[in-house]
């Protein structure tokens, strides 16, 4: 049975992948620190469900401690590894810079080195579409230069992808990058757009959108993103990197005009200039993802916003409320 590490695995990406390895019997090991950046009850909540299933094993570990990953890879072995774990977000890294060092930088570079000498077979890594900076040719492909990074978060996932060539180059260690395009669905992160648009309109409070609405995302839906995560882990490339986005560019104010509508409520809109480090658009080009990884997304945002919605109100019910 294969045996895979997947960090990160109480956040967000890392649950559903997690979620989708154990459902087709891979031994999943799962490690994260458990930050609090965002509720870390949403993130016991995930690894309570991924521990349903006998096949996951779950490790709380900082990726900046060398001597626990150490540990850990003494025990299980894995076969391949998927590192998700970052500190994520782009506004945050303009007041909190160390913690990107500590484990986008310090925490990847221990990742790669028990890869390299423990003679990992695979390891596929989450970058970011932020990297493209404020690029303007549009579609973003990953022909395309990726030099001016705009946030610290940005170039930390830039550094990643140059560390990861450079261990595929130097120790033959297979290393995957897969450029994340704003991924959203049930689970899913409250610093995010539609998180916090859905927990404010329905509490009646007016919602911030920067930029004065003029915005586009590639909004990608994390059941699509697994589905290329997963194309990465079998195919294992020697040196890949690879956008994993939607290939659709949509206005933010439709985004809010379907979260309006399935919430039956009208939102109390304040515009605002742009933030600094935010990107104006976003839009994957996906044409060699879906050549080498067969990378297919099929899930539009009027679908994914009703699968979020209907897992939001099922989720917080009682006394559980959004924090
Ligand atoms: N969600 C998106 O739209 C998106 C877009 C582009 C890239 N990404 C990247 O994808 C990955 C997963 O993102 P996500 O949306 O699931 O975010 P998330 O914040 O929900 O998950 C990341 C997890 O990593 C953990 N973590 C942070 N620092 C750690 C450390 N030092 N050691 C161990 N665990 C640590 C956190 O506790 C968290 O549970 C991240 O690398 C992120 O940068 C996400």
């Amino acid at each position: 049975m294969t045996r895979i590490l997947v960090t990160g695995a109480a956040g967000f990406i890392g649950y559903h992948l997690c979620r989708s390895l154990v459902e087709d019997g891979v031994e999943v090991c799962g490690i994260d620190i458990v930050n609090d950046y965002y509720d870390p009850q949403l993130k016991w909540d995930r690894v309570e469900q991924l521990k349903q299933y006998d096949n996951f094993h779950f490790e709380k570990a900082d990726l900046y401690n060398k001597g626990h990953l150490e540990k850990i890879f003494n025990t299980y072995e894995p076969q391949k590894v998927v590192n998700l774990a970052a500190q994520a977000g782009v506004r945050y890294s303009v007041t909190h810079p160390h913690v990107y060092m500590d484990s986008n930088l310090v925490g990847f570079l221990n990742i790669l080195e028990l890869c390299r000498h423990r003679k990992v077979e695979g390891l596929i890594y989450a970058s970011s579409s932020s990297v493209y900076g404020s690029n303007k040719k549009v579609p973003f492909s990953v022909e395309d230069r990726v030099d001016n990074p705009i946030s610290l978060y940005a170039a930390s996932k830039k550094a990643n992808e140059m560390m990861a060539h450079c261990y595929s180059h130097l120790y033959g260690l297979n290393t995957t990058g897969l450029r994340f395009f704003t991924v959203y669905g049930p689970w899913g992160r409250p610093d995010m757009a539609l998180f916090i648009f859905t927990r404010k309109i329905l509490a009646g409070e007016p919602i911030q959108v920067f930029n004065h609405g003029k915005m586009k995302r590639d909004f990608t839906y994390v059941a699509d993103i697994v589905q290329g995560i997963r194309g990465a882990i079998d195919n294992n490339y020697p040196c890949e990197i690879f956008n994993l986005g939607n290939h659709r560019s949509e206005q933010l104010m439709d985004f809010v005009h379907l979260i309006e509508g399935y919430l039956d409520r009208k939102a109390e809109i304040e515009f605002l200039p742009m933030q600094p480090g935010d990107v104006p658009e976003s839009f994957a080009d996906i044409q060699h993802s879906t050549e080498k990884l067969g990378f297919l997304p099929t899930t539009n945002i009027d679908q994914g916003i009703k699968h979020f919605l209907d897992w939001y109100t099922s989720y917080y019910t009682g006394e559980r409320k959004p924090v």
